[in-house]
């Protein structure tokens, strides 16, 4: 299983806001039905807070569960959190999910463990129950990037639509909606974001190429950055109703 080290996603971020997760759910909720009595799983987590709105919103009776190969100190309280890779929770747990949710995180996956963990996922939904799947737009992206930063991340992208594609082929019924939050915030803080190496493609650059990066977005950007955060959803639905 891959072991890439994301500490600073949702640390602070637009991403762990409270408008961002209120939208967010929000949309999530315009797609599924779903109530206090819903069980409900996020795979690759982070600080948990996506689930822990959803515990308030909803009033879960059961709380829900999350989990993530990091275990951070200041996650949310009102989830159920497991330290686990995606694979190996399915051994250990034997609920069955109205709501699977995997938010960018499927890219760090190789493809091997995203077929086998489908098949699992599949299998552990209730009758209406639904897995959502969140990618970041591989096609119409906005995130603000220097050169070298925007060459290893439209690598990657590639990698996402192979991976998106595989799923789409093998999962005919599935539905594509685009889940999209406007992000205003501060240079100082974007470029904090950066030096944090807050999203993966960051983790294998040099101290100099990081340096060069944020002076290169220092001299682009005004005081504050605007962009579209898009993603791209998927939704699969239970084929065994
Ligand atoms: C980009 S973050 C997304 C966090 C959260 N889903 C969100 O959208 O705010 C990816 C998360 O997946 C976790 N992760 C990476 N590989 C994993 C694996 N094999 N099993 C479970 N979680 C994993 C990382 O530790 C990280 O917290």
């Amino acid at each position: 299983m891959a072991s890439i080290v994301i500490k600073n996603w949702d640390n602070k971020t637009w991403l762990s806001s409270q408008d961002y997760i209120n939208q967010f759910n929000k949309f999530l909720l315009k797609n599924i039905k779903l109530d206090s009595n819903s069980i409900i799983l996020d795979i690759g987590c982070g600080r948990g807070k996506i689930l822990g709105n959803l515990k308030s919103k909803l009033k879960l009776r059961t709380k829900p569960f999350g989990i993530d190969i990091i275990n951070h100190k200041d996650k949310d309280k009102r989830i159920n959190f497991n330290k686990t890779n995606a694979l190996k929770f399915f051994n250990k747990n034997k609920h069955k999910f109205d709501l699977i949710l995997i938010k960018q995180t499927i890219h760090l996956l190789n493809l091997d463990e995203i077929k086998r963990l489908l098949k699992i996922i599949k299998k552990r939904l209730t009758p209406r129950g639904k897995i959502f799947i969140f990618s970041l737009d591989t096609d119409k992206n906005e995130i603000p990037v220097f050169k070298l930063m925007k060459s290893r991340l439209s690598k990657s992208l590639i990698r996402d639509k192979k991976i998106l594609d595989v799923i789409v082929k093998s999962n005919p019924q599935i539905i594509k909606k685009k889940f999209i939050y406007k992000v205003k915030i501060a240079k100082k803080k974007y470029l904090n974001m950066i030096q944090n190496r807050y999203i993966s493609t960051l983790l294998t650059f040099t101290k100099e190429e990081l340096s060069t990066g944020l002076r290169e977005l220092n001299l682009k950007y005004g005081k504050d950055i605007r962009f579209k955060d898009k993603l791209i959803c998927i939704i699969l639905q239970n084929s065994f109703k």
